[in-house]
């Protein structure tokens, strides 16, 4: 197949598609739960290592990927990797994303149906005046109901799908311009509101204060993981957009942007949430309700509160849909890299992921005890296996290709950040990024 064309409208336009695909689920609802369940502040920081040390350089070694190859990540791999005298082989990683962009958009799309449902119930005024505990059961209660669950993620895999279907996702873009930054306002008016609470200072402590007694090997691998999953490197799904980028920009400069944000948003967003936990008392272990019990009982307490946690979650609803989309869009590729047409490629990809995604919108009714591996239903291991080992296995091979396998001189072309940029990114990848998933995955398994 031959290079595409297609190319994302100017730099400003990359760095925001790169930035929806960074900022959504898993800033807002993936970090505050597991911060919670890993401890706090030994997972905060080992998340910010990691995002420094693995995620930055291995999100520019998969987008120079795409760019280099200008086609689908499949395809791009097995191009590059023929250029350079190297097996062709190296195209079944972008198999391997496939699946693993499968597998998260299966869960993704279920809980950003949570969100829409709890649109619904904001606009409502279903949580006016609604105490802890009554906020608590309501979640629970929809959780305990397949039917309105399958209706949102049936409504939100229709949303990603329409847009994937009709190509780079432009109009979508500007729409997210205009109004992700109104979403980090209400962040930022959440964690002032959070300082007023009187369990602010314990969850500032909670966060901040390093306590590397907290540190044990399954908070290490949840941290790496996470720090993939929220940058959303490791997948392949980055490379896809890395195809359309323009020429004449510098990806270092481009990313850099984006994981400060990604990781900003996430501090609030726990900021936030804590705050609420300590001073109702609730768990911090909570998991993955964490964040629909605790923003509607804050929100409660503003004024106009229905209102803002309305808009709070149409926010958020179009914060996870850059993101699904972006989640889908390797699958599309490749299909429509295969010779399919581009809106059945994501029929096709649509029906099947939403197929597996009813297995996890049953893991809270039927199938909740239904184990898979070891003690964990559908969801319990969809949102963790994924995450935990396939990205950073993707995230080590995009390295390895990158810093190793395809040609140098197309690697600091599509870099585009100058012969000293190019080593010294290299030289991080080879000598830093590389070594450490091995170790971290290594100690993973014995
Ligand atoms: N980065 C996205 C988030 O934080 C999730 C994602 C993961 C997107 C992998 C694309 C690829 O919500
Ligand atoms: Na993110």
């Amino acid at each position: 197949m031959k290079e595409t064309l297609e190319r994302w409208s100017s730099r400003r336009a990359f760095i925001l598609a790169v930035t929806g695909a960074a900022v959504g689920l898993g800033n807002i609802w993936r970090f505050p739960y597991m911060t919670g369940e890993n401890g706090g502040s030994a997972f905060l920081l080992l998340y910010i290592a990691f995002v420094v040390l693995l995620g930055l350089p291995v999100m520019m070694a998969e987008i120079l990927i795409g760019r280099a190859g200008r086609r689908s990540p499949m395809q791009s791999l097995g191009h590059l990797a023929r250029a350079a005298g190297a097996s062709p082989h190296w195209r079944w990683l972008g198999v391997f994303g496939v699946i693993t962009v499968f597998f998260i958009l299966s869960f993704y799309s279920v809980v950003s149906g949570w969100s829409i449902e709890y649109l619904v119930e904001s606009i409502n005024g279903n949580f006016a005046g609604g105490t802890p505990q009554a906020i608590g059961a309501n979640f629970n209660d929809f959780l305990a109901d397949p039917l309105r669950m399958t209706f949102n993620h049936t409504l939100f895999m229709l949303l990603t799908m329409s847009v994937v279907a009709a190509g780079i996702s432009g109009g979508l873009e500007k729409l997210n311009n205009l109004l992700m930054p109104l979403l980090y306002l209400l962040l930022i008016v959440l964690a002032v509101y959070a300082t007023t609470t009187h369990g602010f200072g314990t969850a500032m402590a909670w966060l901040f204060t390093p306590d590397a007694s907290a540190i044990t090997l399954s908070v290490v691998l949840n941290a790496m993981g996470h720090a993939f999953f929220t940058l959303a490197v490791g997948a392949c799904a980055l490379m896809a957009y890395g195809a359309y980028m323009p020429d004449h920009q510098s990806l270092p400069r481009a990313v850099a942007a984006v994981a400060v944000l990604d990781v900003l948003v996430a501090l609030l967003s726990g900021i936030a949430i804590f705050s609420v936990v300590f001073s109702q008392g609730l768990d911090p272990g909570e998991g993955p309700g964490l964040m629909f019990v605790t923003l509607p009982i804050a929100f409660a307490e503003l004024p106009g509160g229905s209102l803002w946690l309305a808009v709070f979650f149409l926010l958020l609803l179009l914060a996870t849909w850059t993101s699904s989309i972006n989640l889908a869009e390797p699958m599309v590729a490749t299909l429509q890299g295969a010779g399919l047409k581009r809106g059945r490629s994501a029929a096709l990809v649509g029906i099947a992921v939403w197929a597996v995604g009813l297995l996890s919108v049953l893991s809270f009714s039927t199938m909740a005890d239904v184990h898979w591996i070891g003690e964990m239903n559908f969801f319990d291991l969809v949102t963790t296996v994924p995450t935990d080992v396939f990205l950073p296995v993707g995230g080590l091979l995009i390295a390895v290709f990158a810093a190793w396998v395809m040609s140098s001189e197309a690697a600091e072309r599509a870099l585009d950040a100058g012969p000293g940029g190019f080593r010294t990114w290299r030289a991080l990848v080879r000598y830093v990024s590389i070594p450490l998933v091995v170790v971290v995955l290594l100690s993973g398994l014995f």
